[in-house]
């Protein structure tokens, strides 16, 4: 059982996640942070909790982050995830209150709390990150581990720019956050475009059909966030459930230990993660290949709630 405090940006792919992790028993979620990146942070903060509410989970507190990059303007990416950011789900707004502590400050007291035990999943720009390390130096070592989708390292053909042709979304938000948790220390495992755009690892419309054909309150919504990527993209990206797959069964993907450049500041090869030759330190897990077919066979066995496939 992984023990996890959440960053998100919610975002179709976050809310998949998050629904796939409510159905997973290998992980408990002590608290959802919430930061601006697909959607202005007062809406991510919102779409937590609505889905939170559809499943009705009311035992997570939802604690809102950054309004705001560190250095830059916000770029949102609701041209992608519809006009609520939840692919026009049309969840009522949320009942349940905010949090109302600070995302950093919440982030830390519980690691503090629990030295060695919690794991930071971060689906999201690392704005949030970033500020809870700036506050406690000692907090990436105190980690179980940091999770986060984010990043392409040419590690394999699609490991190139979804944002730019060079650079990954979350981490091109914030490049100067990701740039300071890349080289904080912590036990960091990337998930980045070099497997989560492997079509393998892609929802197409004949899962959609099945996720349909299951009448539950996460296999609907499910449906409804999917059918919206899968209606506009072609497909649906899996960004962020594979950066959660790696606490659900880590033989789905395979990592290589390698040292990342992050490159910062505003010009063309902003946000580009770039892997140098390793020496011995500052070394970070980066995802290199996926099992496709084995990791969507075990989210729509949860999410179908069926044996694991
Ligand atoms: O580049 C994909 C990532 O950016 C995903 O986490 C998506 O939700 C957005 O945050
Ligand atoms: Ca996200």
């Amino acid at each position: 059982m992984h023990k996890v405090v959440w960053d998100m940006d919610p975002g179709i792919d976050d809310a998949v996640a998050l629904i796939l992790a409510l159905r997973s028993p290998e992980v408990q979620i002590l608290g959802i942070t919430t930061v601006a990146g697909n959607a202005r942070v007062e809406m991510t903060s919102a779409n937590a909790r609505r889905v939170l509410e559809h499943l009705n989970v009311d035992s997570i507190p939802v604690v809102m982050g950054a309004a705001n990059p560190l250095n830059h303007p916000l770029e949102d990416a609701l041209s992608y995830h519809g006009p609520d950011g939840l692919g026009n789900c049309n969840l009522p707004p949320p009942r349940m209150p905010l949090h109302p502590s600070k995302a950093w400050d919440f982030l830390a007291r519980l690691v503090l709390d629990a030295p060695g035990e919690i794991t930071l999943v971060a689906t999201g720009s690392l704005t949030n990150v970033a500020h809870a390390f700036s506050l406690h130096p000692e907090l990436p070592g105190l980690l179980a581990g940091l999770v986060l989708m984010g990043g392409a390292y040419g590690l394999t053909p699609y490991g190139t720019g979804n944002c730019t042709p060079h650079a990954e979304f979350n981490i091109w938000q914030d490049p100067e956050a990701a740039h300071m948790v890349f080289n904080s220390g912590a036990d960091i495992f990337a998930v980045g475009l070099d497997v989560t755009m492997d079509p393998a690892a892609c929802l197409n419309r004949g899962h959609l059909e099945r996720i349909n054909a299951r009448h539950t309150p996460a296999a609907h919504l499910a449906a409804q966030l999917v059918e919206y990527e899968v209606k506009y993209q072609g497909c649906c990206r899996m960004h962020d459930p594979l950066a959660l797959a790696t606490l659900l069964d880590a033989s789905l993907l395979d990592f290589a230990l390698t040292k990342v450049e992050v490159v910062e500041g505003n010009g063309w090869d902003r946000g580009v993660t770039r892997v140098l030759p390793s020496d011995s330190s500052g070394l970070i897990h980066v995802a290199c290949a996926v099992d496709g077919p084995r990791f969507l066979g075990l989210f729509l066995s949860r999410i179908l709630e069926e044996q694991d496939g």
